[in-house]
């Protein structure tokens, strides 16, 4: 088997052997309409050929920015259209193909890799791990009141239906006519929100993704601040039993997300709101009257994160509490292995090799997943995938670990 790197050549056949991976056809529309490929980075692709020269396995790589704790940006690679034929797969093709692009991703200087897991058992053993977790609400109609907000001072009409935000209004575009306004309220949001990784303007320009990315049908309620500036949007459409969804709602702070909320709740002739992708322990359940109106559904995984060079990633993310920590790490994968001395003191750390006894020993993938600061040191030490050394290691990597912002990304690529 040989794995070699694409050129704009090898489009058609990649993307011929990727959907022939997934059971699709590409003349098939998907999911949302776009043709999610033609933002594929084919200087970033890779093939698996077998003996005979026929292409049997397919990676790729998009250049995305992620944002990290702290809202400090990391290059990332975002793997994508991973697949082996039916017909040759268990045969260790995608262990090759993984082999050599964490190899590419490196000699870019990229010190962390992302990706969104089609099936969660495949990606752990190549060091992957999944970081930020995401949900849909659902919201019957009749029980979408929102409370009116009773912290002392607050605003009364924040989140009443059809309103803005105070002097905000809402006005509803078609998504063809939305000209620049999404990808640039996007980009304000994503630089904001720990997890959130960047739409590069040519996804916008192609049209290349799901809702509201793509150009499928969309309404959008654009939400302006009182200058008439643009500073959230919900794209959505009403389909089957007048059930409205909501692709996404970006908002660059609370009050908007809430005057968006708000508006697409208290639309007419509708029996139910389906939010999806929100983050998880939104305020949005607690601000519905009725706390049990809100059914939190497809609860899962979205971002998987994988680390490429310790020291670097770990110094680039920024950090809420000072402390040390010795940090055994094992990358079996990449057939490593480092001990780390992480020292904190005012948001910024250190990370040096050290041989004093570790606090934690823990695969990297394991580091994947406490990266972003979306799962606590503690829970999978409980787990038994985190080995505490000494009794307070795992109350210690807690309080160091913990982040400002839950972590969270809605892109999907
Ligand atoms: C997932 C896929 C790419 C795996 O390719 P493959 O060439 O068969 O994988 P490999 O032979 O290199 O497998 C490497 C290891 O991962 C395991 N593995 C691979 N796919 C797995 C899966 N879907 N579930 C569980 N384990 C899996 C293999 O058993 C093997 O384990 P081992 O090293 O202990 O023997 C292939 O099955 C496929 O194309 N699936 C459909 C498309 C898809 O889901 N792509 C992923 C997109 S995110």
């Amino acid at each position: 088997m040989e794995i070699r790197p694409t050129t704009d050549e090898d489009l058609d056949v990649f993307v011929d052997t990727v959907h022939t991976a997934f059971g699709h056809f590409p003349e098939s529309p998907v999911a949302g309409g776009g043709r999610w490929w033609s933002a594929l980075e084919m200087d970033r692709g890779l093939l698996a050929l077998s003996e005979d020269g026929r292409p049997v396995g397919t990676a790729a790589a998009y250049s995305f920015e992620l944002t990290l704790p702290g809202r400090a940006l990391a290059p990332v690679s975002g793997v994508s259209a991973v697949g082996v034929l039916p017909s040759h797969r268990r045969r260790g093709v995608l262990g090759e193909l993984m082999r050599r692009q964490l190899a590419d991703v490196r000699s870019r200087g990229e010190f962390l890799s992302v990706l969104l897991a089609s099936e969660a058992p495949i990606y752990g053993r190549f060091g992957y791990g999944p970081a930020t977790f995401t949900a849909r609400l659902t919201v019957p109609r009749h029980r979408a009141a929102l409370a009116v907000p009773r912290a002392p001072g607050a605003p009364a009409t924040a989140g009443a239906p059809g309103t803005g935000t105070a002097g905000g209004t809402v006005e509803v575009l078609r998504r063809a006519d939305c000209g620049e306004i999404l990808e640039e309220v996007y980009d304000r949001y994503r630089r904001a929100q720990p997890g959130a990784l960047s739409r590069p303007h040519r996804w916008w320009a192609l049209g290349a993704g799901q809702s509201p990315v793509s150009s499928a049908p969309r309404y959008v309620a654009v939400h302006r601040d009182a200058d008439g500036a643009a500073d959230g949007y919900a794209s959505y459409s009403i389909g089957e039993h007048t059930t409205l969804t909501v692709d996404e709602t970006i908002a660059t702070d609370d009050a908007v997300f809430t005057a968006l909320a708000g508006f697409v709740l208290g639309h007419d002739l509708v029996s139910k709101v389906v939010f999806r992708h929100v983050p998880p322990e939104h305020p949005l359940r607690w601000q519905l009257a009725d706390i049990r109106a809100g059914e939190v559904g497809g609860h899962g995984d979205w971002l998987w994160v994988r680390l490429l060079d310790v020291p670097r990633a770990l110094t680039a993310r920024g950090w809420f509490a000072d402390g040390e920590l010795v940090l055994d790490v094992d990358d079996p994968f990449l057939g490593e292995r480092g001990r780390y001395l992480l020292t904190v003191r005012e948001g910024r750390a250190e990370c040096v090799p050290t041989d004093r006894q570790p606090d934690l020993a823990l695969d990297v993938r394991d580091l994947g997943s406490l990266y972003l600061g979306g799962i606590a040191p503690s829970t999978l030490v409980r787990a038994g995938h985190i080995r505490a050394c000494r009794p307070d290691a795992a109350a210690l990597a807690d309080a160091l670990f913990r982040t400002e912002d839950v972590p969270h990304c809605l892109h999907w690529f």
